[in-house]
């Protein structure tokens, strides 16, 4: 492809921005055909100006991304994902580079603002160009059945019906009396659980809507207490897709109280089935114990794991170096964990166009420079980050042609474990 000259710069979008990047989505994505999207598009442009990039030719502006910061749980640390999205150039400026300038400069930006990582979704031919690399997503999707349908002589009424004990501690959230509870129930759910986006150390500012009468978002109340918290959309999102689905939004629940789990799904699926019976797609983290708590509510489900190719997520390190000081203070608890650590020295970690140093010692773990003797591991980064996340382990990789020693090999496996990962805020 040719690049043609031009006078291109790149800035932070600010308020007086708001209708040109609304103008310019609107004409790279058509989105007048779609009033909704252009709706959501131009919210997206008042509010989060500033999180634009603009592309500018000689003055004009030409492209614009978006990049949203996001923080995501690395066990009982956090690190900064920019998701960069709205991608688009002037359809008469397309196929001339710009959009190829834009996305470089996204690049420096997210590390100008001190992201550690990006996620993004679309076509894999245009963007592993910049680095990006093919990531997995993970759901899990619940099969809604007619309720009069019949399994080996049971309806499904009768399946998912709900003991009545447990029926009567459902009942509609209420904004204003239950957000510090439901706070509470989100921040226990997810502390320590990586992949997580963090929830807010605080709950905000009481709401002042009144209770949701639809009944979508709906408590587990035990004693006075809330246990658990579901919050659904039970519109036919993805209504033009051959096979609509219903979404849960937002899950959490008290482990003490595993039957709260399968309550709530219940009455969402039952509710879910009197509109048209097909299917729910869920969020929900890979964790063995929410598994068995769904399956021991009668509740079957797939856990679904994509690996896309061609359109798909997609993700890479942006700053690598950062990346592993952020999370050293969890790496060095999980080497106390396991005390005595399997083997103590210095590890370089190198992956396309980037490399950091970890050293452990029986005092800890640093980061930094690395002396020349250090263990190499060179990988990808969709690999180092699926380590990160524990959505596989270092183990699984067998040595890859690393040529570590078995004690190297098992430091790295109990520094990167597999986890009971959050799905969704990462693909
Ligand atoms: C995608 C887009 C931002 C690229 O900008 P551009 O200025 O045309 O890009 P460049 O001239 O630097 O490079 C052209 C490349 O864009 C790629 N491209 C075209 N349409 C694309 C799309 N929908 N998504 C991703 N890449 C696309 C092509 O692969 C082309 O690569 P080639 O060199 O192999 O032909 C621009 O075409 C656009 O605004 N499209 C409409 C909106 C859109 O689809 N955005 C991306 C959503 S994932």
């Amino acid at each position: 492809m040719d690049i043609a000259v031009h006078d291109l710069k790149t800035r932070n979008g600010c308020l007086g921005d708001v209708d040109t990047i609304a103008d310019i989505l609107n004409a790279a994505f058509q989105l007048e055909k779609r009033p909704e999207k252009q709706a959501s598009a131009r919210r997206l442009a008042n509010h989060h100006f500033s999180e634009f990039l603009l592309l500018e030719d000689a003055g004009v502006t030409v492209g614009v991304a978006h990049i949203a910061p996001q923080w995501l749980q690395v066990g009982r640390e956090a690190i900064l994902k920019g998701d960069v999205g709205h991608v688009g150039v002037r359809p008469d400026r397309q196929g001339t580079g710009h959009g190829t300038r834009l996305l470089e400069a996204c690049i420096s930006t997210m590390h100008a603002r001190g992201m550690h990582m990006s996620r993004l979704g679309g076509l894999m031919r245009f963007y592993r160009r910049f680095g990006y690399e093919p990531f997995p997503r993970r759901l899990i999707r619940i099969p809604v059945e007619p309720m009069a349908a019949v399994l080996k002589g049971r309806t499904w009424a009768e399946i998912l019906a709900l003991p009545p004990e447990q029926a009567q501690r459902v009942r509609p959230y209420h904004p204003a009396r239950d957000y510090r509870a439901k706070h509470a129930l989100l921040v226990a759910f997810n502390d320590g659980r990586s992949g997580a986006a963090r929830t807010p150390d605080a709950p905000g500012d009481a709401p002042t809507a009144g209770p949701d009468d639809e009944g979508l978002e709906i408590v587990y109340e035990q004693d006075g207490v809330i246990r658990g918290y579901l919050r659904g959309a039970l519109a036919l999102v993805h209504a033009r897709a051959p096979t609509p689905t219903y979404c849960v939004n937002t899950f959490a629940y008290d482990p003490q109280t595993p039957e709260a789990c399968g309550a709530l799904l219940k009455i969402f699926i039952r509710r879910a089935a009197s509109i048209a019976p097909t299917a729910i797609t869920a969020r929900f983290p890979f964790d063995e114990r929410v598994f068995a708590d769904i399956n021991a509510a009668n509740i079957r489900f797939e856990a679904v794991e994509l690996r896309q190719g061609a359109d798909g997520n997609m993700v890479q390190v942006i700053n690598l170096p950062a990346l592993l000081e952020a999370i050293s203070p969890e790496l060095e608890h999980r080497i106390a964990d396991a005390a005595p650590a399997p083997w103590t020295g210095h590890v370089r970690f190198v992956l396309p166009g980037q490399e950091a140093g970890l050293s452990v010692s029986p005092g800890g773990i640093s980061t930094g420079a690395t002396p020349e003797n250090a263990v190499t591991v060179k990988t990808g980064h969709s690999t180092f980050l699926k380590w990160v996340f524990g959505i596989s382990g270092f183990a699984e990789f067998a040595d890859a042609g690393l040529g570590l020693t078995p004690p190297q090999h098992q430091l790295l496996a109990t520094l990167f474990p597999r986890r009971p990962c959050a799905s969704g805020v990462w693909g």
